[in-house]
């Protein structure tokens, strides 16, 4: 099936492409309006609706943030913000001295085929005390999914693909496509 997946993130087109072969996935390196919200999924919904009325046929987005613990789920639906802002360095420095590092990474997807799908996952894990690995984007360097030593920047894509959020809501959308 050929799907417009809207981003300006090149690490999660690779992602998404690498974990659905069969289909057409094409690439739309454009921005929609990102609104504050408590929840990732309002936040996919809006953007979809803006963007199902400016392309032809069938398109998927995907949120994501990333959920700490001992910060009350910050930086959450401000993921990207804090990114840019603060950083890794700056998440590292919020967690200095804390013994809890526990953290959950959630991807909301979002598939426009006449109507709006929504497919999400979770990651859980945690915090690594420094930064570590050079692969992925964003966060990936600073954080370790449950069941592993390593962060997912030390892993190659197969290898996040398979514990990560994005994976995991890549998978139910995957599933569902079958079903066509
Ligand atoms: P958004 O979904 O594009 O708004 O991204 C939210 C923020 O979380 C961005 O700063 C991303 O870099 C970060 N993020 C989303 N998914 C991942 C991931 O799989 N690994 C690391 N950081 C991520």
């Amino acid at each position: 099936m050929k799907i417009y997946f809207v981003t300006t993130n090149d690490g999660k087109y690779e992602e998404v492409k690498k974990m659905l072969p069969e289909h057409d996935i094409i690439r739309k390196n454009m921005t929609y309006p990102e609104i504050q919200a408590d929840g990732l999924e309002e936040v996919a919904k809006f953007g979809m609706d803006f963007l199902s009325k400016k392309l032809d046929g069938n398109i998927m987005l995907e949120d994501s943030g990333l959920f700490v613990q001992s910060l009350n789920g910050f930086p959450g639906v401000y993921s990207a913000y804090v990114f840019k802002s603060i950083g890794n360095d700056g998440i590292l420095k919020l967690m200095e001295g804390v013994e809890d590092r526990r953290a959950y990474f959630k991807s909301v997807i979002a598939f426009y085929d006449g109507e709006v799908r929504f497919f999400e996952g979770i990651c859980k894990g945690v915090i690594s005390e420094t930064k570590k690995g050079g692969n992925g984007f964003g966060y990936d360097p600073i954080f370790i999914p449950e069941g592993e030593t390593k962060t997912f920047g030390e892993m190659e894509r197969e290898e996040k693909n398979e514990y990560s959020h994005r994976g995991k809501a890549i998978l139910k959308l995957k599933k569902f496509l079958e079903s066509f």
